[in-house]
């Protein structure tokens, strides 16, 4: 299959930025769709047509898909926190908004689509690192909305001429990412010592996650257009796993070596332990990770120092 033009729907955001970057790297026309709900015009790489649009818009998002091979959907509203006051907007955007872009892809006859789910769909890990077929029973709304958007983006390929694939993206570090109170603990910490505050650990801090570089992330976008079979579903992280604790300490080390972080209450719908298990995505798509935090965390505050 050849793909000469591509979609990036959250295009302005902190994964699809990447996405549409790597795109352009690889010869690809591109089209970055996004209502900057989140996202910032300045982060859509230069090479792109960048087209201001919501994807609740269905009709003007339809015709954004003309001769289109290839979308990668990452649009969407992303917090975990966040989605539990938010529930209805964050279902509607999350689940309605990728039913409107399967719509656009079933009538455009776009060849594929390749989903941003997370691992967000799992909820608690049954056993470490986890794999794609364990239980899931996701513990936030936002875990919910991006389950069901996955379930429609497979089955409606099954019936429909296209092929999906669906990636399930593990706690994302690098740069780009957008300061809220949500999401990115690493952009969080980096930037509570940036005001003078210290990082703020939710519960003991011993937590385990899976921090996966964007541009890993965004690699494995690109393998999977190239290399991904209709109706699979792989999660994309590092394999690794990494305390809360440590990447605080990691961060103060570098920034503010004296300082101790506060902690507070856990958080209502966070998931426990997690780490990725990446054998189908090795297997898949030939995906390895190349980036871990520590080699990119400098990069991450320098970033950040000059946002
Ligand atoms: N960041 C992570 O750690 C992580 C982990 C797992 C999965 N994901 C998934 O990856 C994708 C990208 O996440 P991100 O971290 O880059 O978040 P982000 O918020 O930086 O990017 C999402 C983009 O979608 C845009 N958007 C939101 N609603 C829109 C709408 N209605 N119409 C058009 N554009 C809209 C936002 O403006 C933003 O630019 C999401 O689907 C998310 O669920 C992210």
């Amino acid at each position: 299959m050849e793909f000469k033009k591509a979609l990036v729907t959250g295009g302005a955001g902190f994964i699809g930025s990447h996405i549409a970057q790597d795109l352009l790297s690889n010869n690809i026309e591109t089209i970055v769709v996004d209502n900057l709900y989140m996202g910032k015009e300045e982060y859509i790489p230069s090479g792109c047509r960048f087209v201001k649009m919501d994807i609740m818009d269905a009709d003007k998002l339809e015709d954004m898909f003309d001769g289109v091979d290839i979308v990668f959907h990452q649009a969407a509203h992303v917090t975990i926190r966040n989605s539990i006051d938010n529930f209805y907007n964050d279902a509607y955007t999350n689940i309605m908004g990728t039913v409107n872009v399967i719509n656009a892809v079933m009538k455009k006859n776009v060849k594929k689509l390749i989903y941003a789910s997370s691992m967000g769909v799992y909820g608690q890990a049954l056993s470490l690192p986890m794999k794609e077929d364990q239980k899931l029973e996701p513990t936030s709304p936002y875990g919910i909305s991006k389950l069901a958007a996955e379930k429609y983006c497979l089955q409606m390929a099954e019936f429909g001429s296209f092929d999906a694939v669906a990636l399930r993206y593990f706690n994302t570090f690098g740069t780009k990412q957008t300061l809220t109170p949500y999401v990115g603990v690493i952009t969080i910490f980096i930037n509570r010592l940036l005001e003078g505050k210290v990082p703020l650990i939710f519960g003991d801090g011993k937590q385990i996650r899976d921090f996966v570089s964007v541009l890993d992330i965004a690699r494995a976008n690109i393998l999977a257009m190239k290399h991904g079979k209709n109706g699979q579903v792989m999660n994309i992280g590092s394999g690794k796993g990494t305390t809360v604790n440590e990447v605080a300490q990691m961060i103060i080390d570098r920034m503010d070596g004296g300082i101790k972080p506060e902690y507070g209450s856990p958080q209502a719908g966070e998931p426990g332990d997690s780490i990725a298990d990446i054998t189908r995505a090795r297997e898949f798509i030939n995906y390895e990770p190349r980036y871990f935090l520590s080699d990119k965390i400098d990069e991450i505050i320098e970033w950040n120092k000059r946002r």
